[in-house]
């Protein structure tokens, strides 16, 4: 494969003006990152569902900007080239302008990431209009927004009535407006994906469950994967069972153990006979 360029924002333009969909993952270690980067994937969300895929809990509200930094930099190190976003977490953003700004600042400064990606419609529209005016490139999340489940009824299809569609219509006006360079629309109807599509002027429009007919795909790496126990979305389709193949190389590592099988001489190295004899010398 030839050596890839660093993407970068004109190229993530130019690629979706051909009518190339963008490819997004998340990620959130550097062996999967160096992975996906050698892949071709255009761009790379380290997502505050490492709370739920990487660290095991039930949401993604207790995961911490120190949490986010720490796996944002380890994805940097493994992705050069890929567009790498920092996903603020629950109340780095929410309680003001300013939060907003100095945990999208640390993001950049202690990541190397290329932009950011907070939750909310128009409500939050000041923060991002913040965040760009500080010159970070800044990403909307509308539609199925985890962030606030408990107040949407749970992980279910957003927008279906033409009022609650038009709202998210209204918000992602509201927050190409304010300087989102892109929008990512999770789990909303495929027409209402579209129609958002087609009037976005200067905004990459993205789907994560959303239909075809975005600027690209985003899909959690976890359910892509094989990798995560609990459930595998509808909206995700299994590429490869990653977690199939790791379990039956782990059934047979217990197994080789067991049987006095691992290791093999190939496995380990010997000590020369000399070097042995005096050590034996030296113990007696
Ligand atoms: O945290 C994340 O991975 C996300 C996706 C659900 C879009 O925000």
């Amino acid at each position: 494969m030839p050596e890839r360029k660093k993407m970068t924002l004109p190229m993530l333009f130019k690629k979706a003006q051909d009518g190339l969909p963008l490819t997004w993952l998340t990620c959130y270690d550097y062996p999967t990152a160096y992975l996906q980067d050698q892949a071709g994937v255009d761009m790379i969300l380290v997502g505050d569902s490492l709370g739920m895929t990487m660290l095991g809990y039930d949401s993604t509200l207790p995961v911490t900007m120190d949490d986010m930094i720490r796996h944002t930099a380890a994805v940097r190190r493994g992705a050069p080239h890929a567009w790498v976003i920092g996903d603020m977490p629950y109340m780095s953003y929410q309680p003001s302008v300013e939060t907003a700004i100095r945990n999208a600042g640390r993001f950049m400064a202690e990541t190397g990431c290329d932009c950011v990606k907070l939750e909310g419609g128009a409500e939050m529209a000041d923060r991002v209009a913040g965040i760009a005016r500080a010159g970070i490139p800044v990403i909307g999340h509308l539609g199925l927004t985890p962030q606030s489940v408990s107040a949407l009824g749970g992980f279910r299809l957003q927008g279906k009535s033409a009022l609650q569609a038009k709202k998210i219509l209204d918000d992602a006006k509201a927050l190409e407006q304010a300087g989102a360079f892109c929008i990512l629309l999770e789990l909303v109807p495929d027409r209402l994906c579209q129609l958002i599509t087609q009037r976005a002027k200067d905004c990459l429009i993205m789907s994560l469950g959303s239909g075809p007919h975005a600027h690209g795909q985003l899909l959690i790496y976890h359910d892509a994967f094989g990798l995560y126990p609990r459930f595998k979305p509808r909206m995700a389709k299994v590429f490869a069972d990653a977690g199939a193949v790791i379990r039956a190389g782990l059934e047979d590592y217990v197994r080789e153990v067991t049987e006095h099988t691992f290791p093999q001489p190939e496995n380990w190295f010997g000590m020369p006979d000399e070097a042995y004899a005096e050590l034996l010398q030296l113990l007696e």
